[in-house]
């Protein structure tokens, strides 16, 4: 099979490769082997591939293979695996190794992909829905029963379009941060209900801080980090949250610079990651509702372009360009 593999961590473009790599051992009791057609290149994918800015890039013993989400058809079912069958399409998360032609997976995590959803959509079907889902839990947590404003950063991304679908459909208030004049112009064209808001205007501040209503945010929801933290840490009312999911920006913020004890701020972060300590009825329950999402606004699950899995140096090109809008798919032969 051909497979994406690095052993070091460190710039994506010289550190993968593809390779090919005998097709893996028929599954065992309880799992699921998977033909993989299509997987994201996630922000986060990369960032494992990179490692942590600022961090020693890490070496390992074994070759690694990006990739955590995809879609495909199932190939065989390992022993006592009576709920899915050879030839059935199907969604997997979380399960390393997806950028890979074929990936055995536990069955618990083999989500069958509806009937009349895309095979495109459903290969972006669980981890954007589920961020959502995290993400609008952190926010309630935050809010204590009180809505007040939220601010979003990277509004213009994947997750922060389905955030900015999720504040109209719920109705609670939200300002949409963007980094350049046209990424503000494509998102108010997109949400007219919603103010959108540039860094590169000078005085984004001062517009956030009308924009809510001018008592500061409640809640920051924040994917980009590095140096803009300290002026989101400012947008926030008194006793305010900052959640930070993401690291797209560059640069750093001093903890000691916010504030936090006098301004009786919170800080903290929100991981996909811990979604398997969830119990099986809340990850059942996640599952329904991207499904349903899924199903009913593929809209929200939009692909900016598709590569074959060989051509992953191009496609993560693809990803870095600014003002792409939706997620670069790696795509595989059918047999
Ligand atoms: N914590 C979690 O569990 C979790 C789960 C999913 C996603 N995330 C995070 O959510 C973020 C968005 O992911 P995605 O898949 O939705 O991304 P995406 O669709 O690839 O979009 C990336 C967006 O980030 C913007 N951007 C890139 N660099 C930026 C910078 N330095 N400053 C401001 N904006 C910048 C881009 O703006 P332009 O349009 O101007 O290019 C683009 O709108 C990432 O940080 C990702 O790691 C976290």
């Amino acid at each position: 099979m051909r497979t994406i593999t690095y052993d070091r961590q460190g710039d994506a473009a010289q550190v993968l490769r593809l390779s090919a790599l005998p097709d893996p051992p028929a599954p065992a009791a309880g799992q699921v082997q998977v033909r993989v057609l299509a997987r994201p290149i996630r922000p986060g994918d990369l960032g494992g591939v990179e490692g942590f800015p600022g961090g020693p890039p890490q070496r390992f013993a074994a070759p690694r293979i990006p990739g955590v989400e995809g879609m495909g058809i199932v190939e065989s079912v390992g022993e006592g695996v009576r709920d899915l069958r050879p030839g059935q399409r199907v969604a997997v998360f979380p399960v390393p190794g997806t950028w890979s032609d074929l990936v055995t997976a536990p069955s618990d995590l083999v989500v069958p992909v509806p009937e009349g959803v895309s095979d495109e959509t459903a290969a972006l079907m669980l981890v954007n829905p589920f961020t959502l889902l995290s993400l609008l839990r952190a926010v309630e947590d935050a809010q204590h029963g009180q809505t007040g404003p939220v601010v979003q950063t990277a509004a213009g991304s994947s997750i922060g379009k389905v955030v900015g679908a999720a504040a109209l459909k719920h109705g609670f208030p939200l300002v949409n941060l963007v980094r350049s004049a046209t990424g503000a112009e494509a998102l108010r064209q997109r949400f007219p209900g919603l103010p959108t808001i540039s860094t590169a205007d000078v005085d984004w501040p001062e517009q956030v801080q009308d924009a809510v209503g001018g008592q500061g945010a409640q809640v920051v929801l924040d994917a980009v980090g590095g140096s803009l933290t300290r002026d989101l840490a400012a947008l926030l009312a008194d006793g305010g949250t900052l959640i930070s999911y993401g690291r797209l920006g560059s640069g750093s913020t001093p903890l000691e610079s916010l504030a936090l004890t006098p301004r009786a701020l919170t800080v903290r972060g929100v991981s996909i990651g811990q979604w398997l300590t969830r119990t099986p009825e809340q990850r059942a329950e996640d599952v329904a509702f991207a499904t349903r999402l899924a199903a009913n606004a593929p809209e929200l699950l939009e692909v900016a372009a598709r590569y074959d899995l060989a051509d992953f140096a191009q496609a993560i090109g693809h990803v870095r360009r600014p003002g792409k809008s939706g997620t670069v798919l790696l795509t595989s032969p059918t047999s």
